[in-house]
Formats: C-alpha cells, sequence, structure tokens
C-alpha cells in the first residue's frame, strides 16, 4: 500500500512586467445600439461620469509603471472605447479585426492606423474576429472564443499571422459574449510562473470546459456573481490585477493567490457591455 501524499504546491513569486497598453478615450462612448444582452439604448449614459472613469483606469496603469498609448476616438463610433477588439498582437505581429456587426465595422480601419503609426507590422484578416475580445494572448499558445464574434476560421487565421497555436473555445451564453468577459489571464506565462487563468465554466460548452481543465488543472473556477459583475474583464501585470470594484470576491481570493488586486470603478462601461480588458489592448510580448 501507498501512502505517498501529493506534493505541496510549489508557491509562486507572483512578479510584475511592465507592460504596453493602447487605448481610445471615452469622449464619443455611448449606447445607441444593443448588440450585446448588456446594452440597453433608453438607458442614458454620463459621458462625463465615463469620461472621468476611462481617465483613471490609464491613470492607474501609469502609476504601475505601464506605458499607456493613446489612440484618437473616432465621431460616430461609440463602442471604439472598447480597444481591446481593434487587433491583437503577438510578439511583433498584430492581426486586425473584422467586426461582426456592420455597427462597429468602420472601428477597423482607425485600429490599424494607429497601430502602424506605432511601428507595429498588421494584417488585415480575412475572417470575422474581435480581437482581444476573443483572443486572450499567453507566452506559449492564445486562447480564442467562438460563437457570438469571433469564426474559427479567424482562429486559423491568427495562428497562422501571430505564430502561435490557438486552442478554439466555444461560449454558449450570450451575457459572455467574448471571452475576455468569460476568462481573466492572471499571468501569460512569460516568467518563471506557468500560466495562469480565472474563469466562469457557465460561459463555456461542456467540451470546452473539459479543454480547459485539461490544460490548466486545478485553476480557479469563478461564481457567478463575480462574473456577472465583469470580474473576469480584468488586466494583470503578473502581479497586480486591475479589475471591475464589484467583483469582491474575486479580489479576495487573488490575494490569497499572491496577486494584489487594484479594483477600479467603470461602471458606466457596463451599459455598453464592457468593463476593464474591454478598454485595453496589450501590445503582448
Ligand atoms: N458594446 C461592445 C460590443 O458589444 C462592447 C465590447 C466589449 N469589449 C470586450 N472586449 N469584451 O461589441
Amino acid at each position: 500500500m501507498s501512502d505517498t501524499l501529493p506534493a505541496p504546491a510549489r508557491s509562486v513569486t507572483r512578479r510584475a512586467r511592465p507592460r504596453h497598453y493602447a487605448m481610445c478615450p471615452a469622449s464619443e462612448f455611448d449606447v445607441v445600439y444593443a448588440i450585446n444582452p448588456w446594452m440597453d439604448p433608453s438607458a442614458a449614459v454620463d459621458r462625463d461620469r465615463a469620461q472621468a472613469q476611462w481617465w483613471t483606469l490609464v491613470d492607474t496603469y501609469r502609476s504601475l509603471g505601464h506605458r499607456v498609448d493613446v489612440m484618437a476616438p473616432v465621431p460616430g463610433l461609440p463602442d471604439m472605447v472598447f480597444a481591446a477588439n481593434g487587433a491583437v498582437s503577438a510578439g511583433d505581429r498584430t492581426y486586425g479585426a473584422a467586426f461582426a456587426h456592420p455597427q462597429r465595422q468602420p472601428e477597423a480601419h482607425a485600429h490599424v492606423d494607429f497601430l502602424r503609426s506605432l511601428g507595429r507590422d498588421v494584417t488585415r484578416p480575412r475572417h470575422t474576429n474581435e480581437g482581444e475580445g476573443d483572443f486572450l494572448v499567453l507566452a506559449d499558445r492564445i486562447l480564442a472564443g467562438t460563437g457570438f464574434r469571433t469564426s474559427t476560421d479567424a482562429h486559423d487565421e491568427a495562428a497562422a499571422v501571430l505564430g502561435r497555436p490557438v486552442v478554439t473555445l466555444e461560449l454558449v451564453d450570450p451575457r459572455f459574449y467574448h471571452l475576455d468577459v468569460a476568462i481573466g489571464v492572471l499571468d501569460d506565462g512569460h516568467g518563471d510562473a506557468p500560466a495562469d487563468i480565472v474563469w466562469f465554466p457557465g460561459a463555456f460548452s461542456e467540451s470546452s470546459r473539459a479543454v480547459l481543465r485539461a490544460l490548466f488543472p486545478g485553476s480557479w473556477e469563478c461564481s457567478a456573481s463575480d462574473a456577472l459583475a465583469f470580474g473576469l474583464n480584468l488586466v494583470s501585470d503578473g502581479l497586480n490585477v486591475v479589475l471591475p470594484h464589484r467583483a469582491t470576491g474575486l479580489a479576495e481570493g487573488l490575494t490569497a493567490r499572491g496577486y494584489r488586486p487594484v479594483p477600479v470603478d467603470l461602471d458606466e462601461f457596463v451599459k455598453g457591455g464592457g468593463s476593464v480588458k474591454c478598454c485595453t489592448a496589450e501590445l503582448h510580448a
């Protein structure tokens, strides 16, 4: 009989790595159409409040030592503040977006121009995809959502353009219409620590849950209330985790796992169906 006990989990020291973000001011933000279940065009947006919340997010990143480049908002494109959707970058390559809904399609060109002005090599897509809304970049692979916005053809195209294998994950709940509201990347796996995620199983098909459990054994599965508070729409530098202030259960769990929660109030953007990560494009290593 063996009474061997499992080895205690190696305790990981969380480390911050400087990041490069691209963001678009909220001066055009509004809810004038409904393309996800959170959007209600009859509910007024307080644009001054939205702009103040957005600047607090920029200041938060900068005070953590990160670089934030700000792109020019385009009049008449009220969702452009959700800059994560404009492209996905890994290493020195960038794969542009092709939005699913006609209301957002013109945003893609503005992102290409802006990213090229930063010197990025941007490939325009052939297939429908919403950038980092549905592509989460890790050091050795990319997690990719489908079901509402991004096509699986785009998953193949992204793998070829970005040179990293792509793992397809199927989203099944319309409230979690993008992958970045269903999975939060806490550590992208570039340093000593392995990649680490927190995710909400209810957002995924049965087979995609199994894929995630196989890829990330023992990973943190969060409550519906934290997921519905947009808690997974977070941005982590490997140590500091900027997340919506209403996701209080997540904040507690982060501390227990060695991360430093940095709550911010982005409530105005929930009216558009987004929060921290949606407002933040990362030019990933
Ligand atoms: N109103 C926008 C849409 O439905 C919100 C996008 C949120 N962005 C994100 N990365 N999840 O497209």
